[in-house]
């Protein structure tokens, strides 16, 4: 929804054509976040595997800005490296929204694009902020260069501390004013300030060296800048979004809330393109899990960062991957775990308690129980047996496992890497494998078993006896 005197916008911000040279986005993350208790950053802790600035950086990359910058606070290097390429800017001392503007005038200095451009403000802990409303704001700012400012408002179902949205007699955007400096009539507003502005880069820096902090916290607010924008005669419009699009986090509990609703989007997602998920709320995704069609996913199964499923593959019940890419109508789990650089090739098996990492199997591998596989290649149609192991660490560096296609390694082999084992080779169970095994040949290594016939029989009858002469004599 869109409000505004003048321009009439259009219906569709598709009409528009935004020029991404005339837009900049700022994100404020200079905040300490006290209330979440933690050493980390506010901004860094991970909703969906990525970091909150991720999420809002990603967002705002797909408007394709010329520029994006960071306000950080001073013990935040974390935070910078975290965003790079965008610049970090700190801001030296906390004093107030406006203030953190302030902090990137460097490296934003005034537009010069036709109308001025436009200089998006987000917050870092908003993360779930779309695409299409910060398209819809940039457009109704560069609608006109008499729009100094569209702020997005919401109606959250307690207003309390958010500022309030103070609308003229035609609905226009007079001025935001924060709940503490509020009057009790100005309280009873439901329209709300999200913190996200559109601000005319041209007229930027005046508006906000025109801000003062004669308020209740003594503070320099970037939201005086609609006020003063009116003042000076321009017009300043809103644009309204819904509250779950501009749930911030503020505490663990509320990070534990994004994250629910995060991973509700990626359920429904996954499951719109055609996945079906036995239990979807038992199943966690990351921001760029892929999933393809008809691919099954059990309960209690845990995606990190990086994995990709083609399509037909099975993922059963408890199962926990990370960095790997399952082929199609693969079969993995139940119980199985695919650490990064796991990738497991169309057709192929991984089983209950298998382990996986920095391996390739390769079309119709099997690898079905109780197994590590560590730094390897298993070869096409290769079977591996129960309780094998790459032995591939040595306390200080890690070697390579090569099994060949076809090969066949018994129950319990010990594969001491680095190692080679040939196409079609057939490894004996329990057999600890040290040297290169040529193609096709049987390499066994274990004790030659030894048989004495009636010797358990004769055993148990001597102690049996012992046993009987021990309870006569007490
Ligand atoms: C701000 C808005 C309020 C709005 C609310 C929405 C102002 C004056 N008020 O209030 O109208 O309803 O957000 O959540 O803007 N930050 C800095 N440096 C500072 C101060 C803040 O970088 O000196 C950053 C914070 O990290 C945070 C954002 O700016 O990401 C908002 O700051 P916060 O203190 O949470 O603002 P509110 O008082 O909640
Ligand atoms: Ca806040």
């Amino acid at each position: 929804m869109v409000r505004a005197r003048p321009p009439r916008l259009p219906d569709r911000c598709s009409d528009l054509t935004l020029d991404p040279m005339e837009l900049a986005a700022l994100i404020l993350a200079a905040g300490k976040g006290t209330r979440m208790k933690s050493a980390l950053p506010k901004v860094l802790h991970p909703i969906a595997g990525r970091s909150m600035v991720g999420h809002v950086l990603d967002t705002v990359s797909s408007l394709d800005p010329a520029q994006v910058a960071v306000v950080i606070g001073p013990d935040m290097e974390m935070v910078a490296e975290a965003v790079a390429p965008a610049a970090a800017v700190v801001q030296p001392k906390q004093l107030g929204t406006a203030d953190a503007v302030k902090a990137a005038r460097d490296v934003l200095p005034g537009g010069t694009g036709a109308n001025g451009g436009t200089v998006l403000v987000l917050y870092g802990d908003t993360p779930f902020i779309g695409r299409e409303t910060l398209e819809k704001m940039v457009a109704a700012r560069q609608a006109s260069s008499d729009t100094a400012v569209v702020v997005l408002g919401f109606r959250p179902p307690d207003p309390g501390a958010y500022g309030r949205l103070v609308l003229g007699a035609n609905g226009e955007l007079e001025a935001i004013v924060e709940a503490r400096d509020a009057s009790p009539e100005q309280l009873g507003i439901d329209l709300c300030n999200s913190g996200v502005m559109a601000i005319d880069r041209a007229r930027l820096w005046a508006l906000i060296d025109a801000v003062g902090n004669d308020n209740a916290k003594g503070e320099y607010y970037l939201t005086d800048i609609v006020a003063i924008a009116r003042g000076q005669g321009l017009a300043c419009a809103y644009i309204e979004a819904d509250a779950e699009e501009l749930s911030g986090v503020n505490s663990r509990a509320e990070l534990a809330v994004a994250e629910a609703i995060m991973q509700q989007r990626l359920r429904a997602a996954a499951m719109a393109n055609g996945a079906t998920l036995t239990d979807p709320t038992t199943v966690w995704f990351s921001h760029d899990t892929q999933i393809g069609q008809d691919v099954t996913i059990g309960p209690n199964v845990f995606f990190g960062p990086g994995v990709s499923v083609a399509d037909g593959a099975e993922i059963r019940a408890f199962c926990h991957l990370e960095g790997a890419r399952v082929g199609e109508n693969v079969t993995i789990g139940p119980f199985a775990r695919l650490r990064p650089g796991a990738v497991v090739q169309k057709g192929a098996r991984v089983g209950n308690f298998v382990e996986v990492k920095n391996a390739t199997l390769e079309e119709g591998a099997k690898v079905n129980h109780l197994t590590y596989i560590g730094d390897a290649r298993v070869g096409k149609a290769a079977n591996v047996g129960a309780g094998t192991i790459t032995c591939n660490y040595d306390g200080f560096l890690k070697y390579h496992t090569d099994i060949g296609a076809g090969a066949f390694i018994g129950s319990n082999t010990a594969l001491v890497a680095p190692v080679k084992i040939g196409d079609g080779a057939i490894v004996g169970a329990g057999s600890t494998i040290g040297r290169d095994v040529e193609a096709d040949a049987l390499a066994v290594e274990r004790a030659e078993s030894k048989t004495t016939p009636g010797w358990a029989k004769m055993f148990r009858e001597k102690k049996s006896a012992e046993k009987a002469a021990k309870a006569k004599k007490k």
